[in-house]
């Protein structure tokens, strides 16, 4: 009853009052009691109600989140980590945002992994009410002020292009707009409506496909047909996310087309797994690294063998921004000018957290 009764004033105040407000409140009214009482507006910490969750498809829930007074601005297409206590035991996963509401609250979308210890507790017994930690958003799979987008995903890879194509409607955009979608069955599509019916309307080219229903209305991008049925890729951008085995065939894809690997935008909700650390001798070559935004060169030393170009980055006083640190959200994603690199790298996009010096001289630049 308390309970219920504190989460009805928390969340009006979240509606009614700004947060900055709430936020000089509670930092100077921070005692162990209003701790205690209350910890989710008196807390340094940014944590959200669960305020609706609704089901999106088979194994897939929206859950609606009004985050308290630590909360900041974000772009269309970043994820926020969440925290969670499950059996005991503290989890971090990451879950891509959807645009914010007039209300103040945004969704994430979470499909349920077989055996996944957090998707499935989202999906099954996360209730209405509940409040969870999250850290702010980060990522870089967001809209760079172009001209024309193709977004090409697969299962719960749409929730950050949904995100993206979503908040591009909204502020009435003139930007061009195509997606492909495909999941295993007409049960799994994730926001149906959008894709259905709300996206053509807006005038979004829009294209679902199935890899387990035999329909012969829909066809299934390969190599073989991506220039057939995107006449015009070359001119755009191509946002990519979805399962890894999709990625990498749609990667050779657009490669096999020639489309220019600088205007990929990917995002990867699994960690990329590279062995590939590089075949420099150290004791023979140690590289220099020179990271031209910001003008800083660093000359490395046979300890930094096998590191991370992020790790030693850091070492050496260097401070890059740097998100799931295992080559899955691209915020550490930098452009390589000079040189070889080994590792997680695509086109001439650098994975940091995933990459490895492979030449003696190496020019990053943002
Ligand atoms: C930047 C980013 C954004 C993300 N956004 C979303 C999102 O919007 N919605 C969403 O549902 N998920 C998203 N994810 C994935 C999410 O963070 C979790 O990895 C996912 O929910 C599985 O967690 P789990 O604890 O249930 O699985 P775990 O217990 O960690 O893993 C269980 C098994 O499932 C496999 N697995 C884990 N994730 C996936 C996956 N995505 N596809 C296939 N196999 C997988 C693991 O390899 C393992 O074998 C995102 C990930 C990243 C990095
Ligand atoms: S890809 Fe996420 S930090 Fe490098």
């Amino acid at each position: 009853m308390l309970n219920k009764a504190l989460n009805f004033a928390n969340q009006w105040a979240l509606q009614k009052v700004s947060r900055d407000w709430i936020d000089y409140i509670a930092s100077n009214t921070m005692t162990d009691f209003n701790r205690w009482f209350n910890d989710f507006i008196w807390t340094y910490d940014l944590k959200a109600i669960v305020t609706a969750i609704e089901t999106q498809a088979d194994g897939v829930r929206t859950i609606h989140l009004l985050p308290n007074q630590h909360w900041k601005t974000y772009q269309a297409g970043q994820f926020v980590e969440l925290v969670l206590e499950i059996d005991g035991q503290s989890h971090h996963r990451y879950y891509s945002l959807s645009p914010m509401t007039a209300k103040g609250t945004f969704s994430i979308t979470v499909k349920k992994q077989a055996d996944g210890v957090v998707s499935s507790y989202l999906t099954e017994q996360l209730q209405v009410g509940q409040s969870v930690k999250l850290n702010l958003p980060q990522g870089d799979f967001a809209y760079k002020q172009q001209q024309k987008l193709l977004f090409i995903c697969a299962g719960s890879g749409i929730t950050p292009c949904y995100s993206i194509i979503s908040d591009l409607l909204a502020q009435n955009k003139s930007v061009d707009l195509a997606i492909y979608a495909q999941f295993s069955k007409q049960k799994d599509v994730i926001f149906a409506n959008s894709l259905n019916q709300q996206w053509p309307a807006q005038g979004v080219s829009v294209e679902v496909a199935f890899t387990q229903e035999t329909d012969s209305q829909h066809w299934l991008l390969t190599a073989e047909n991506l220039l057939v049925q995107y006449p015009d890729l070359l001119e755009g951008d191509v946002y990519l996310c979805g399962p890894t085995g999709f990625m990498d065939n749609m990667i050779n894809a657009l490669v096999a087309a020639n489309f220019n690997l600088a205007k990929l935008h990917c995002e990867r909700f699994v960690t990329v797994d590279s062995e590939d650390t590089g075949k420099l001798d150290f004791n023979v070559v140690q590289p220099s690294i020179y990271f031209k935004h910001l003008n800083q060169h660093i000359q490395l030393t046979t300890e930094d063998e096998g590191k991370s170009l992020l790790q030693i980055a850091r070492q050496y006083g260097i401070n890059l921004e740097s998100g799931c640190q295992k080559g899955m959200c691209g915020t550490c994603k930098l452009t390589l000018k000079e040189g070889k690199i080994a590792g997680n790298q695509l086109g001439n996009a650098v994975y940091l957290c995933t990459s490895y010096p492979d030449s003696a001289r190496i020019v990053l630049d943002a």
